[in-house]
Formats: structure tokens, sequence, C-alpha cells
């Protein structure tokens, strides 16, 4: 049985694909500091598969941990996740965001060159886009300058990738995820934001438990049909799948390159308002927000072209926008 490593293997995208990947045969050990997620989360995915991946609370950013790790596990491949991902506070934190974005990834890397351990697969975003100038967006769309820390560290983080699987081949991909929301259908795990939530869904679900007093809309002054902006919501559970369809790629060898990267969305577009009103229908509870200015770095609309995705990993999503709103509302009533 092949094992896999994942690394922020107990945060919200890490542990779905943790179960979908226990689900798909693999055995799993997991890497996590728990700076972002606690360890509830791994008997909850121990209650779903009834299996307990093994678990390692490991700081990436000491390198020696890292290779005492790789000393004492043997891996068939690494799926990682671990990294800070709030595009505001990158702003506020760049050098820590470098650091453990970056440093962390190039130990990993260090590692698999030396121990010849093959099949990399990242976590990307398709804030590298920026503002696409066509939509749908194709894996063909130039990478733009980064409008956050955050975003950049990702740019940086598939450059650091394609010249390590060049140089010590290493097969990598790359996975540019659009927006990932709700939860799994046991509601057993879910998204859990530490504080106040930076992201739509989980702001919109506190404040229909009340949480919140009410949501702020950012802008409905965009060059939009309703004017809000527009991104491409993806279930968790299928944006996990799509990882497993990644990983089959590079260990049945048919990936073209050493190095590949794919758009994981749904390819449709919902603006908030269209998202507000898909809730409350999802949820029976009417949303009570306010439509304030634009938040900064924010772009106008970005939603997938899955065609290649769709062809190249033989995946594609299975859910719709209404079930993961209603399961994101579900996971909420039980917090
Ligand atoms: C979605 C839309 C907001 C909150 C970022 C990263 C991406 C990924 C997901 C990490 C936007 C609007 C939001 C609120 C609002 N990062 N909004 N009121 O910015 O598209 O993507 O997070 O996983 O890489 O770039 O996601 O959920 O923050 O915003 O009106 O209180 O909702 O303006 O249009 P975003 P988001």
């Amino acid at each position: 049985m092949k094992k896999i490593l994942v690394t922020g293997g107990l945060g919200f995208i890490g542990s779905h694909t943790v179960v979908e990947l226990q689900n798909a045969g693999f055995e799993v050990v997991i890497i996590d500091d728990l700076s972002n997620t606690t360890l509830k989360v791994l008997d909850s995915i121990t209650e779903i598969t009834g299996k307990k991946p093994d678990f390692y609370q490991i700081d990436l950013r000491i390198k020696n941990d890292v290779k005492n790790f790789f000393d004492t596990n043997k891996v068939d491949g690494i799926i990682h996740f671990a990294a800070f991902k709030a595009v505001g506070e990158s702003m506020q934190k760049p050098l820590d965001y470098y650091e453990n974005n970056l440093s962390a990834l190039v130990y990993l890397l260090q590692e698999m060159r030396d121990r010849k351990i093959d099949h990399f697969i990242f976590s990307s975003s398709c804030t590298v886009y920026g503002q696409a100038d066509e939509l749908p967006i194709t894996e063909k769309a130039p990478v733009k300058k980064a409008e956050s820390v955050y975003g950049n560290t990702k740019q940086i983080g598939e450059e650091i990738i394609e010249d390590a699987s060049k140089a010590h081949g290493i097969n990598a991909i790359a996975l540019r995820y659009f927006n990932p929301i709700g939860a799994h259908e046991s509601i057993k795990i879910g998204e859990l934001p530490l504080g106040v939530p930076q992201n739509l869904i989980p702001f919109v679900t506190q404040t229909a438990a009340g949480i919140r007093k009410e949501l702020s809309v950012f802008g409905d002054d965009y060059p939009t049909p309703d004017g809000t902006a527009v991104r491409d919501y993806i279930h968790v559970v299928d944006l996990a799948k799509a990882h497993i369809a990644a990983l089959q790629r590079l260990i049945n060898k048919k990936n073209k390159k050493s190095f590949e990267f794919f758009n994981v969305g749904t390819g449709t577009g919902s603006s908030v308002l269209e998202v507000i009103k898909a809730f409350e229908k999802a949820s029976g509870k009417p949303l009570n927000y306010k439509i304030v200015g634009r938040r900064e770095g924010d772009i106008t609309a970005a939603y997938a072209d899955t065609t290649i995705a769709n062809k190249e990993l033989n995946w594609k999503t299975e859910k719709t926008l209404d079930e993961a709103l209603a399961s994101a509302w579900q996971w909420q009533l039980k917090q």
C-alpha cells in the first residue's frame, strides 16, 4: 500500500484530502503544526474512515525536524498544503509568509531530492492569474504580478518546484484552486476559521448563526451583472478528489512533463449576491448584509476553464453550489 505524506493535513482542504486518500486505498501520514487547526480534526477523520492516519506535530520551518521525519518515515509521495493563507494578513506579515510558505517547501524538496522520493502535489491558487484578461481562465492565461504577498508565495512556490523537478527529476503537479467551500457530507470536518473569517462563506454562515452581526458585501460597483464580484466556488470534496486524480496521474506516469499545473474549479462564476441568495435558499435563513466599499486587492471576476483538468486528470466536479452551501450551513450549526 502506498504511503502519502500530507502536510497541513488537519487543515480545511488537507483533512478532506486525507479522507479521500484513505477512501482510495492509500496509507496517510500527516504533518501539521496545529497553528491554524486542532487535533480534534484527526479524530474526526478517523471517525469518517475508520482509519487513524499517523500524525506528527512538526514546524516545517525547522529544517532538522523535517530531516528527522524522513529518517523514520518512508513515503511514496507528498501532498503539500501547509502554508499561511490569509491574503490580508500576508500584507502585514510578508516575511513570516515568505519564511513559512517557501522555506518549508524548499526543505521538503531537498528531502525528496536526497532520498529519491517522487510524486509531489502542490496547493496553488488561481490568485496567480490576478485579474485575468479573458474569462473563463485557462492554464494558458499569463501569470501576473501577484496582488498580495500570499499570492506571490504561490507564484514563487511554483517556480521553485518547476526548477527542482527539472534538475532532480521530481514529478510534480500544482493545482490552482479557485474558491473552496463546504464540508464533508458527514459534517464531521469543514472550514474552521480561527478568529474573524476573511473568506466569504464562513462569514456568511457565522452571520446566519448570529455570531457576526451582518455581512459586509465588499462593493457592488464592479462591471458584473449585479455589480458584485464573481468567483468560482468549488465544493471542498470535489477539490480533494482532484488531488487523488493528480497523484494517480503521477503514479501511473501519465504526466507529460515533470512539472504540470491545472485549474481546479467548477467552471461557473457566482456573484456575492447570487451566493447570498443561494445560501438563503439552502439554509432557509434570511441573511443580514450591507453593501460597503470594495476590499483592497480584490479582483472583479475569476472562474475556471476546466477543459484541461477534466481531460488530463480524468476528473470533474460532481457537487453543486447549493450542496456546498447547505453543507457549510450544517457544519456551522455543529460549531
Ligand atoms: C470572495 C468574494 C470578496 C468576504 C482568496 C484567495 C484565494 C483563496 C481564497 C486561500 C470576494 C467577497 C468576502 C466578506 C465579501 N485563498 N467578500 N465580504 O478573495 O476570492 O480568494 O481566498 O485559500 O487564493 O485569493 O476569497 O472568500 O475572501 O472573497 O463581500 O466578508 O467575497 O470581495 O469578491 P477570494 P474570499
